[in-house]
């Protein structure tokens, strides 16, 4: 069942989804080779705890941190640990921030220091490819086209699409239909409505698309170590177009 939101529930999310924007940024400014991705968690815990804000991440389905902290050929869901952060790293942060009464979900591919010219190429499609969707993203838009453009933008850069996570919906939870897929064909899925509000999260690999998960339960990494980067914004479709509410 996907709901609509209505302006005032729309504006109620805006600041839970602003601290998100924000957090983002402000990690970027401070994330550095020979940090530890466990203090990568703590900057995010306390930006959003000092924004009056809850880490919606933190005890969800037992997840033991604030943000999941991905290095390298870990796609999604890599839990903050000793792990120290080197140069030539691409480091995903992803984080959501409970306010208000709603949910707002973000990420980001940062670039440690000087990256190769492959990893720097990765992270750089990985955001246009979000833009990709989000430029074609309007009331009456089908599900599908979003990972139409998704995938269409990865495959044309020589990238693959990661299949076994996809965006969603967003609002009172973290997680709400529908399942935004980052793969698709033009033309096809439900048409959106305006005022339906919904994370678009491309997670794409150098190499292949297949993954598995760590005895963590948790970490997701590429089956052959290639590296992915992640990036997520929420947004809002509207008449004529859609706005993102976490830059
Ligand atoms: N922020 C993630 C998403 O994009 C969810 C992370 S799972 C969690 O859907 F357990 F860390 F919360
Ligand atoms: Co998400």
């Amino acid at each position: 069942m996907i709901f609509q939101k209505s302006e005032a529930e729309i504006d109620l999310m805006r600041e839970p989804c602003r601290i998100v924007g924000e957090c983002l940024k402000f990690v970027g400014e401070r994330i550095c080779a020979g940090m530890t991705t466990e203090e990568v968690d703590k900057l995010v815990y306390d930006f959003i705890k000092a924004s009056g804000a809850e880490p919606s991440c933190l005890g969800y389905c037992g997840y033991p941190a604030s943000a999941c902290v991905s290095v390298n050929e870990v796609v999604v869901h890599g839990i903050p640990d000793q792990r120290v952060i080197k140069e030539g790293d691409i480091v995903s942060v992803d984080l959501c921030a409970y306010k208000n009464g709603y949910h707002g979900d973000g990420a980001r591919t940062f670039r440690i220091g000087k990256v190769d010219e492959e990893s720097d190429k990765l992270v750089r499609v990985t955001e246009e490819c979000f833009f990709k969707a989000f430029e074609h993203l309007r009331a009456g838009t089908p599900l599908g086209d979003i990972g139409y453009y998704v995938q269409q933008h990865a495959e044309a850069n020589g990238f693959s699409v990661i299949r076994s996570y996809t965006g969603h919906g967003i609002g009172r939870e973290m997680h709400e239909d529908p399942t935004v897929a980052n793969c698709g064909k033009r033309g096809t899925g439900v048409r959106l409505k305006a005022g339906t509000v919904i994370c678009i999260e491309p997670m794409i690999a150098a190499g292949g698309w297949k993954v598995k998960i760590l005895d963590d339960g948790w970490t997701a990494v590429t089956q052959d170590k290639k590296r992915a980067a992640h990036y997520e914004n929420t947004v809002v479709v509207l008449e004529g177009g859609a706005e993102i509410l976490t830059l």
